[in-house]
């Protein structure tokens, strides 16, 4: 829901753009702050759903950590406030170079995702004379029940190292000089709204920490990533994630000893909805069946759909008319997936009229690409609060 003096300041804005409401974004912070704030849990912003600096500017801010899977996303955490005391680095694929960038800002820890990484890690810790903290990221074999393009915790899914082989890495790593061990890391999704999934990774955790008692372990950190997921049906009537009730699941789920410590790596539910992609109607024309709304936005600026088949509400800022007509709503790349919606349902819509695309904060602006030359789409905050 956009009032008619900020429709006026998109009017007067060159499209496509990003919109960020960043009273929004500040009031999901400060929810998820108390959600968290509750038992003493942590969060890591997880970067990789958005990286615009004055977003990470505002969420660290709030004293969140950050979570990285590159070593780009390292540096630009760090540079952006988030203190490298709080920045963890995931990814089953880390780069020598990366490790080092990581080694060099001595980050908080990495969430490693096979043997031969670990091996590698303590090699250039060594050589740098230094300890690498690091978390065992484990694949739980749990079914997040989401789209099956983002859901990571299948037993063979290429993420972590697969519960089964846990005793065996973690007889291998101890004995590593230039490693610690210090946590148990599980990422099982992206968009998960049934808590279903969250209560048996809790037993999950359970399990493996008991195993590791058994072997006469106990890690001070434990890591349940990310992924819970938001309304992109309703993003007027729903505009920040329940954080509380699923923060309140963990812990009547999760067996905590008192030295441990809670951390979350929550990405889309903390900044889907606080962007908006605003695009113009180039033309409208129809085939037999079919009429086309043609956008000046392309898959290149807005993925999402063309890549996961993933609904965004659309919305024509420009009309009030009564009179409906349901169009295919597609980009102006040379590609015959670059759609965002088929048979979707506006008012009557036509040149010039500006277009919304809601819920595009989170895995928006961040997977752009210049795919056909195209430029980047800038970002706008229009001098809000921030
Ligand atoms: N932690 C790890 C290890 C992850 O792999 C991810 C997301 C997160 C945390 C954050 O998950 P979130 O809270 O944002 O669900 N581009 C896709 C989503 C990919 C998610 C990848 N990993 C999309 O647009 O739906």
């Amino acid at each position: 829901m956009f009032s008619q003096e900020l429709i006026s300041k998109f009017e007067n804005t060159p499209t496509p753009f990003y919109y960020y409401d960043t009273e929004l974004l500040n009031k999901t912070l400060q929810t998820l702050k108390k959600a968290v704030d509750k038992y003493g849990y942590f969060v890591h912003y997880a970067v990789k759903a958005n990286a615009n600096p004055e977003i990470l500017k505002i969420i660290s801010s709030y004293g969140f950590g950050a979570d990285c899977v590159s070593g780009n996303e390292v540096s630009m955490a760090i540079k952006c406030g988030f203190p490298a005391s709080k920045v963890v680095f995931a990814g089953v694929g880390k780069s020598d170079a990366e490790i080092i960038t990581a080694l060099k800002n001595e980050i908080f820890c990495f969430n490693c995702e096979s043997i031969q990484e670990i091996e590698v890690i303590n090699q250039l810790a060594s050589n740098m004379g230094k300890t690498a903290n690091i978390a065992l990221r484990l694949n739980p074999g749990i079914d997040a029940h989401t789209n099956k393009c983002i859901n990571t915790g299948l037993e063979d899914s290429k993420f972590g190292i697969n519960f089964n082989l846990m005793e065996d890495v973690v007889k291998q790593v101890v004995k590593m000089s230039n490693i610690k061990l210090i946590g148990l890391h599980f990422h099982i999704g992206s968009q998960i709204l049934d808590p279903e999934p969250y209560r048996l990774l809790c037993i999950r955790s359970n399990e493996m920490q008991q195993k590791l008692e058994s072997m006469g372990l106990s890690l001070p950190e434990i890591n349940l990533g990310g992924g819970l997921g938001v309304d992109y049906y309703n993003p007027d009537q729903n505009p920040i994630p329940d954080f509380e009730s699923l923060i309140d699941l963990i812990n009547k789920n999760l067996i905590q000893k008192s030295e441990q410590r809670v951390h979350f790596e929550f990405g889309r539910a903390v900044v889907a909805q606080c962007g908006t992609m605003i695009a113009r109607v180039l033309y409208t024309k129809k085939a037999s069946k079919t009429t086309f709304a043609i956008v000046d936005a392309g898959f290149n600026d807005l993925v999402r759909p063309a890549l996961y088949g993933s609904y965004h509400k659309i919305e024509n800022l420009s009309t009030k008319s009564q009179d409906v007509e349901n169009y295919d709503i597609v980009g102006p790349i040379c590609e015959s997936t670059d759609v965002f919606a088929q048979g979707y349902q506006l008012p009557q819509t036509k040149r010039g009229d500006l277009i919304a695309f809601r819920s595009a904060g989170a895995y928006g602006e961040i997977m752009a690409s210049r795919y056909n030359l195209r430029d980047f789409a800038k970002s706008y905050f229009f001098n809000q609060e921030k």
